[in-house]
């Protein structure tokens, strides 16, 4: 076992053919053996507090994922053994990489069926928050969700819009990026038992998983394509609305359409503030907005 290892972010390296760019959004290979024992002892603190925390939160689809992947306290899971669930199940794989891609790069994964996962983990000070999604969050909570074949379909289909979206411009881009924050990352579910998690910025965090359904501050609201695509978001603070889903279907239904025509509806349509409830929205609960702060919403 190496010690700490930390996030490689090359611009270039020196080589015998001279200075060659080395991108740091390249896929690399898991460096297991580099892990230490402090970064194997984070992902156990972080799964057993998530794990304990999430029934009764959490949707069923997820926690079964987690037990299928065969997640839990043995250190941090080798991508290997995961693919190998995985590609049965529902034909994804598992990429690993230094962090944040370039958009264009993560939708060309997404729609082919690769899950970009950050290769390296948090420090022990950062269990509770940080500002780049690492490895926890990408593989406890986004990965599970991908043995579900239709949220997995939802997840390519989400890739092959996002090429469109590309080629269509910035605005365009941006209604579809509203669109994977409100679901993917921040999305709840309606089941017979209550609401319930999968958004994946959910499920990675303590905090945000116990807030986003027993706090009244924030909006519960439901899933709506084009107002999604309209609605800003917070990425400094817990999120000021959350958007409700039926089940996995509404979603991947919802992504059927050619979004063309609905960009050039949005784009004579204002930006919705984050906190804001209209006046067609279905509200399972209006929020009572109580600290929020007002300015800069993304
Ligand atoms: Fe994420």
């Amino acid at each position: 076992m190496g010690t700490a290892v930390t996030p490689r972010k090359i611009e270039s390296q020196h080589t015998d053919r001279g200075t060659i760019p080395v991108y740091a959004t390249g896929v690399v290979e898991q460096p297991w053996e580099s892990y230490s024992r402090t970064d194997h002892d984070v992902w156990n603190a972080l799964y057993k507090r998530q794990r304990a925390l999430l029934p009764g939160r959490a949707c069923d689809e997820f926690l079964d994922g987690v037990a299928r992947l065969g997640l839990g306290e043995n250190g941090i899971p080798k991508f290997e053994d995961l693919d190998r669930v995985l590609r049965k199940a529902t034909g994804w794989e598992l990429v690993g990489v230094e962090g944040l891609l370039p958009e264009q790069v993560f939708f060309d994964h997404l729609a082919n069926r690769r899950f970009p996962v950050t290769w390296w983990i948090r420090k022990p000070e950062q269990m509770d928050y940080l500002s780049e999604p690492d490895l926890f969050h990408d593989l406890f909570g986004h990965v599970p969700l991908l043995l579900n074949p239709v949220f997995a379909d939802y997840m390519q289909a989400y890739g092959r819009g996002g090429m469109k979206a590309f080629g269509i411009g910035p605005e365009a881009l941006a209604n579809l990026t509203r669109l994977y924050w409100y679901t993917v990352e921040f999305g709840l579910i309606n089941t017979a038992a209550g609401q319930r998690i999968y958004g994946a910025g959910i499920l990675s965090s303590k905090g945000e998983s116990v807030y986003c359904l027993d706090a009244p501050a924030p909006n519960r609201i439901g899933f709506n394509l084009e107002r999604i695509m309209r609605a800003r978001y917070r990425i400094d603070t817990y999120q000021q609305t959350y958007f409700v889903i039926e089940n996995f279907e509404q979603l991947f239904n919802a992504t059927k359409p050619d979004f063309a025509p609905i960009y050039a509806r949005l784009r004579d349509l204002p930006a919705v503030p984050a906190a804001e409830v209209l006046a067609g929205d279905k509200v399972f609960n209006r929020g009572t907005r109580e600290g929020f702060a007002t300015d800069a919403d993304a």
